[in-house]
């Protein structure tokens, strides 16, 4: 039987940090309401002209020299994204194309901060079903393209960014499992504009948000999905060496953290450095800790996610 492991990661950050500092000039906050309600202390907002596929190319490059093979090895890439820099061709195309791995599938899926597990999850399959054997699996986001920055609720919690993993062909399993939901009754609770009704002279296209009811079923439905991920596994929570969670709040994270019993320094938090960059946060958390040595061959980790729709999910993952 084939399973899918996780070859190597790779992320990028844009060069242009804002601290909250930065922020307390263009909206009514402080530096102090930020990281005590978030856990946000800096952000990384890509340049003028730094698009979406620019960064993920870069996340990109980098998992795939890590896992010591070259572009042209790529069949296969699934691209998670709210902020495509085209409406089409769609990012996985044009991410194709920068590399030069023609003639795979490749897509991108608007599942929000859920995007690179979605992605993930479908990717896994194609690989254990041996239609694909090296694929791509990127999320990246310029968030700050669509962020109302006159609007406090929201303009502190969203960044740009990339991450990416490599999966490929393994006798033994590396994603022991993906499990991925959505609810579209919360639909009007976070979402995009549309073209013509956002905020600003241009009317542009603003990311729109009830946060402490966003927050609320967060909390319910990613405490659910971790216990799913370990009961469809059969494992308890002991089993666990690392939770690799979205970072979209500090204290999301930290109430997943006391479901699962694991203390705060099994959790690998990039939130204070990197804020809420959607589809990116999962892979650029990962990377960050496979890079610095955190996270080992043979651990046992945890992936979810939660975004607007809502979407959500988990991936089980033997790295
Ligand atoms: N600075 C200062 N005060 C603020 C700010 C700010 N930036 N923002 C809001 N406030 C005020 C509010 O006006 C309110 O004031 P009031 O009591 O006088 O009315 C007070 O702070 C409390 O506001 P809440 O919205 O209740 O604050 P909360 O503690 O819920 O924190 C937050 C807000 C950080 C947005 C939180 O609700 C959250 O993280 N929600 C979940 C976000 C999330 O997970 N999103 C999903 C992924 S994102 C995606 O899919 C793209």
């Amino acid at each position: 039987m084939i399973h899918s492991r996780i070859a190597a990661t790779g992320s990028y950050l844009p060069a242009k940090v804002v601290s909250n500092s930065d922020l307390e000039k263009l909206v009514d906050t402080s530096d102090e309401w930020i990281r005590t309600r978030t856990g946000i202390e800096r952000r990384h907002i890509a340049a003028d002209g730094e698009g979406t596929v620019d960064m993920a190319e870069h996340a990109a490059r980098r998992a795939i020299e890590a896992a010591g093979l070259k572009p042209s090895d790529i069949d296969f890439i699934a691209f998670g994204t709210t902020t495509p820099d085209l409406v089409f061709p769609n990012c996985g195309v044009l991410l194709q194309q920068r590399l030069g791995c023609l003639g795979g599938p490749a897509f991108s899926l608007e599942t929000a901060c859920a995007g690179f597990l979605y992605a993930l999850s479908i990717a896994d399959k194609y690989v254990r079903s041996g239609e694909a054997r090296r694929a791509l699996v990127v999320g990246a986001e310029r968030l700050s393209s669509i962020t109302d920055w006159t609007d406090r609720t929201t303009a502190i919690l969203f960044a740009d960014g990339a991450g990416a993993v490599v999966l490929e062909p393994s006798p033994t399993a590396g994603i022991l499992s993906t499990h991925l939901h959505a609810d579209g009754q919360y639909k009007d609770l976070l979402y995009c504009s549309r073209p013509g009704e956002g905020s600003g002279v241009n009317r542009q296209p603003r990311i729109v948000m009830s946060g402490s009811e966003v927050f609320k079923v967060a909390v319910t439905r990613l405490g659910q999905s971790v216990d799913e991920a370990l009961a469809a596994n059969g494992l308890d929570r002991s089993a666990l060496d690392w939770l690799v969670p979205h970072q979209a709040n500090i204290r999301i994270i930290q109430a997943i953290a006391r479901r699962l019993e694991l203390p705060m320094e099994k959790v690998i938090l990039t939130i204070q450095d990197h804020g809420n960059t959607s589809a990116a946060s999962v892979p650029l958390a990962l990377d960050a800790a496979v890079r610095d040595g955190r996270i080992r061959r043979g651990e046992l980790l945890l992936l979810e996610a939660f975004g607007g729709g809502f979407t959500w999910g988990s991936a089980l993952v033997r790295y």
